[in-house]
């Protein structure tokens, strides 16, 4: 058993992550904003926080005597904030939290980036060298929430070059998350239900139709942790689905959506994704036990539940809602 704390525990991802982790048999404790009654977290130690304060951080994070520390706590959405309030949020939060994690003296730890990173959906265009993407794929940002997570993955290197293999590192990039009430119709991130997402892939597009259940998620956390000491320090990894969030092969649909991308995207038939999860297959052994085609169950028609989703009355421009997935 590992006494581990996560930061956003109360988030989307988070409320999974805390559960399954705890589900496993591990001693978590959640820092967030404010205590959720959340029903995944019932039973967890919570400790409401403000994570841009630093030296509240360290004092926290000293106090939950956590063996490892996964942070998650951030802006998750690209445009749902100004570009300059994402970039100093979650740049400052990467810095008070994973710095703070190492002043405490917690040996493991782990942050959420983001495949955003890669660049997908430039508005001067986005053309890989290949397909599927991985870990090697050049990072080129183009939002500042994109940069932001760059910038928490090279926060970890940074801290890395710093501390040597005394503590261990490793970046994680979560595909777009879908959370078990949202195979049963609640809405995912940004609104919209998994079968809606399925029957309009303009939907799925700005993701290039990535996904990953947030048990899977969950799952390779905890098999992350575990491997941190034997596997090279400051490693980042896709967490995806083994298949694309899409009725048809991604050969037909990246082309429609990423112009350019013909020749590239021929190799994406079948079920293939976009996204490879060969990393974490490979280094790791984890595998995605979930997929859309044995998830989706027939959602009721009538109004979904989830609360994070953005809302009519939301002042953000119309880009943050149609063009950004997390
Ligand atoms: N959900 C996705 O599809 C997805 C995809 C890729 C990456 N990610 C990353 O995973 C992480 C979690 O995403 P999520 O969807 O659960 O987001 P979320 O918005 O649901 O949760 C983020 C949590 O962080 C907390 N938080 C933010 N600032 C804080 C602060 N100053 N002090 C304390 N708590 C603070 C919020 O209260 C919230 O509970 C984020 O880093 C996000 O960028 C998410």
């Amino acid at each position: 058993m590992t006494r581990i704390a996560v930061t956003g525990g109360a988030g989307r991802l988070g409320r999974s992550l805390v559960a399954g982790l705890a589900a496993s048999g591990h001693d978590l404790v959640s820092l967030d904003r404010a205590v959720s009654d959340a029903p995944e977290l019932a039973g967890v130690e919570q400790v409401a926080i403000d994570l841009s304060d630093a030296d509240a951080t360290v004092q926290t994070l000293a106090g939950t005597r956590a063996d490892a520390l996964i942070h998650l706590a951030a802006i998750a959405v690209p445009f749902s904030a100004p570009e300059d309030v994402i970039m100093r949020t979650n740049a400052g939060l990467a810095v008070s939290v994973l710095g703070g994690a190492v002043k405490a003296g917690i040996r493991r730890v782990v942050a959420a980036s983001s495949p955003t990173v890669l660049g997908y959906g430039a508005p001067t265009g986005w053309v890989p060298d290949r397909f599927p993407l991985d870990e090697s794929t050049p990072a080129r940002p183009w939002n500042a929430y994109a940069l932001s997570k760059l910038l928490i993955e090279q926060t970890i290197a940074m801290l890395a070059r710093q501390t040597g293999d005394a503590t261990r590192f490793a970046a994680f990039r979560p595909c777009y998350v879908i959370a078990p009430e949202e195979w049963a119709g609640a809405l995912t991130q940004q609104g919209h239900t998994v079968r809606e997402r399925l029957d309009d892939p303009a939907l799925s597009a700005p993701a290039i139709f990535n996904y990953v259940d947030a048990r899977d998620v969950a799952v390779f956390a905890d098999t992350l942790l575990a491997a941190l000491p034997e596997i090279p320090n400051g490693e980042t990894f896709f967490v995806a689905a083994d298949d694309a969030l899409a009725r048809e092969p991604l050969a037909e649909l990246v082309p429609r959506f990423y112009p350019g991308t013909e020749e590239v995207a021929a190799v994406l038939t079948g079920t293939t994704p976009a996204f490879s999860n060969a990393k974490a297959r490979d280094v790791l052994g984890w595998r995605p036990a979930h997929s859309w085609r044995g998830e989706l169950r027939d959602a009721p028609t009538g109004p979904a539940t989830a609360t994070d989703s953005v809302t009519a009355t939301d002042p953000l421009p119309d880009l943050a809602r149609k063009d950004v997935l997390a």
